[in-house]
C-alpha cells in the first residue's frame, strides 16, 4: 500500500505549548517544537504527511477534530486536562468517521485519582501513556497500522 499521500493530524491540548518548561520530572525537557520535529522526522521515514497543532482551548480542538474529519486519515491526540471532563472534546472525537488515538507523556494511572479516568480514550481505538515523547513516536507506528489496515475507527 501506499502511504505517501496519508495525513495524519497531531493535536495537543492546554498547556502543552509550555513543554519543556512544564514540571520536566513529570513531562520531561523536550519542547513541543523539538517533539513536533520528532515526529515529522519519524513520518518521513515511514512515508506519511503529519501536521501538528496545539490548543488551550476546548472550542478550538472541537473545531479541529471536527474539520479533521475526510481530511485527516487518522488524529493522534493528547487532549491533556481535557481528557478527564471534556465531553465536548469526546462526542466530537465520537462524531467523526477519522480514527484517533490517544497519548500521555506521564502514566495517569500512577498519578492523581483526577487523572484516572478519560472520559475521551472510549471513542479513540486506543491509548497510549507512560512513555513521555516516545509515546508519540509509538502512536504513530500505531496510526500507520490503522491506516493499513483500513483506517477503521
Ligand atoms: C497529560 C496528563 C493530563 O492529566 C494533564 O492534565 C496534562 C498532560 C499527559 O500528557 O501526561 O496536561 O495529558
Amino acid at each position: 500500500m501506499k502511504t505517501s499521500e496519508k495525513r495524519i493530524l497531531v493535536l495537543h491540548g492546554p498547556n502543552l505549548n509550555m513543554l519543556g518548561k512544564r514540571e520536566p520530572e513529570v513531562y520531561g525537557s523536550l519542547t513541543l517544537e523539538q517533539l513536533n520535529a520528532e515526529l515529522a522526522a519519524q513520518a518521513a521515514k515511514l512515508g506519511v504527511a503529519v501536521e501538528c497543532r496545539q490548543s488551550n482551548h476546548e472550542g478550538v480542538l472541537v473545531d479541529m477534530i471536527q474539520t479533521a474529519d475526510g481530511e485527516y486519515d487518522c488524529i493522534i491526540i493528547n487532549p491533556a486536562a481535557f481528557t478527564h471532563y471534556s465531553i465536548a472534546v469526546r462526542d466530537a472525537l465520537a462524531a467523526i468517521s477519522t480514527p484517533a488515538i490517544e497519548v500521555h507523556l506521564s502514566n495517569i494511572y500512577r498519578r492523581e485519582e483526577f487523572r484516572h479516568h478519560s472520559v475521551t480514550a472510549p471513542v479513540t481505538v486506543g491509548q497510549i501513556a507512560g512513555f513521555g515523547s516516545q509515546g508519540y513516536i509509538l502512536a504513530l507506528y500505531a496510526a500507520v497500522d490503522i491506516i493499513m489496515r483500513g483506517g477503521k475507527k
